[in-house]
């Protein structure tokens, strides 16, 4: 494999309509038109990764499906404008009705696995987009009570309000919306946040925006009696790496190495993994058709779940103290720790 090899995974989607949300997003609904397969599956809370055209080169950014998958509406993601931002403006400027991005299929571990505990959803800005898939999915497939705390600067920039109105009209027994508007409430800080978010013991909070206002709604959570492992969140940064590209894995003679089963496709195979391998770079390098996206810890796109042994991971930016508890581990990070270790690729 060579550095100039693409990742296979390759779908072509066209914008079929852009959707003015507010003043700076815009929703682009989507068709598939070339891929590995006719159209994509996903789950609610992930996001597809696009190579986005700037004129100063083409960038990797993913954005969250704001749509729900057992809808019949086409995938759709929601992109806000960040000042200065290279890739949201030039969506914002230039996508249209017919315009092409090459994407890499849905991924990312910020997906509900428990339906039934009472959620909080906690959303900033653009942070609605993956919380509005997750609970337009929890209302018309679950039963479960659901509380949405969303925060914006001011009434304007509240993206999805008559969605969100509908949904809550239509819901009344279920669901309870509840805004935090910085133009009247002030900065959203930890202590103020404490007051806002409150929800009983059992309940799953997702958590996603600007990582200073989800430091700060974590924080209120915890003092407010929400165990760790029952706050998720999703971390919006921008890509450092070109996922399009399949770098050459980078295997190096190793002096130990370690055996590991690994469960892949409905298939298992026996590998030897050196000790300074992750092991993303070993089964890329035995060919195996192997699930990532980043490469850099951060998207959660190589989620795997880690049945019998012990690994370090370089980095985690994506998974929580939920998925660790779980065993879930990311493959571009992990080297191995222990002799023998046995995974599944089943995320
Ligand atoms: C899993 C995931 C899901 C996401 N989902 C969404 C979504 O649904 N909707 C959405 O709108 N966004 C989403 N994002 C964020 C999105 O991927 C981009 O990060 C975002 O659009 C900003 O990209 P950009 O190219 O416009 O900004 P960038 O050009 O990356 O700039 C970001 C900021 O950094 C500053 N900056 C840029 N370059 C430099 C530099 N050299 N030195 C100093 N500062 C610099 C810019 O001024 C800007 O303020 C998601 C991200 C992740 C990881
Ligand atoms: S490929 Fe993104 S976290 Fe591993």
């Amino acid at each position: 494999m060579s550095a100039t090899d693409l990742n296979p995974h390759i779908y072509r989607v066209e914008v079929r309509d852009v959707i003015q949300e507010t003043a700076d997003a815009v929703s682009l609904t989507l068709d598939t038109v070339a891929g590995p397969s006719a159209s994509f599956d996903y789950r609610p809370g992930q996001f597809l990764t696009l190579r986005v055209p700037c004129s100063d080169g083409p960038l990797t950014r993913c954005y969250s499906l704001s749509s729900a998958p057992h809808s019949p509406t086409r995938p759709t993601i929601t992109v806000k404008r960040v000042p200065d931002g290279r890739a949201s403006n030039w969506i914002c400027d230039n996508a249209a009705t017919g315009t092409l991005f090459d994407v890499l299929p849905p991924a990312g571990s910020f997906v509900p696995r428990d339906w039934t505990a009472p959620f909080l959803l906690v959303a900033a800005g653009s942070g609605i987009t993956p919380i509005i898939s997750i609970l337009r999915t929890a209302l018309a497939l679950h039963d479960n009570p659901i509380t949405v705390a969303y925060a914006n600067r001011c009434a304007e920039s509240v993206i999805f309000a008559r969605d969100l109105d509908a949904l809550a009209r239509r819901h009344p027994d279920r669901l309870t919306i509840t805004q935090w508007l910085e133009s009247e409430s002030g900065r959203p800080t930890e202590a103020a946040l404490r007051s806002w978010l409150t929800a009983p013991a059992e309940s799953h909070a997702y958590l996603c925006g600007p990582a200073p206002f989800m430091a700060a709604a974590r924080g209120a959570l915890i003092a407010n009696g929400l165990a760790a492992p029952h706050i998720h969140t999703e971390t919006f940064t921008s890509l450092t790496t070109d996922a399009f590209s399949a770098p050459a894995p980078a295997i190096c003679d190793s002096a130990s190495s370690s055996t590991a089963t690994v469960e892949l496709d409905d298939e298992v195979h026996s590998i030897t993994w050196p000790r300074d391998a992750v092991l993303l770079d070993v089964l890329l390098a035995r060919g195996l058709d192997v699930p990532y996206v980043c490469r850099e810890g951060t998207c959660g796109g190589c989620a795997y779940t880690l049945r019998r042994g012990d690994v370090h991971l370089r980095e985690n930016h994506t998974l929580d103290e939920y998925d660790l508890a779980r065993g879930v581990r990311l493959a571009c990070q992990s080297l191995p720790r222990s002799g023998i270790l046995d995974l599944a690729f089943d995320q």
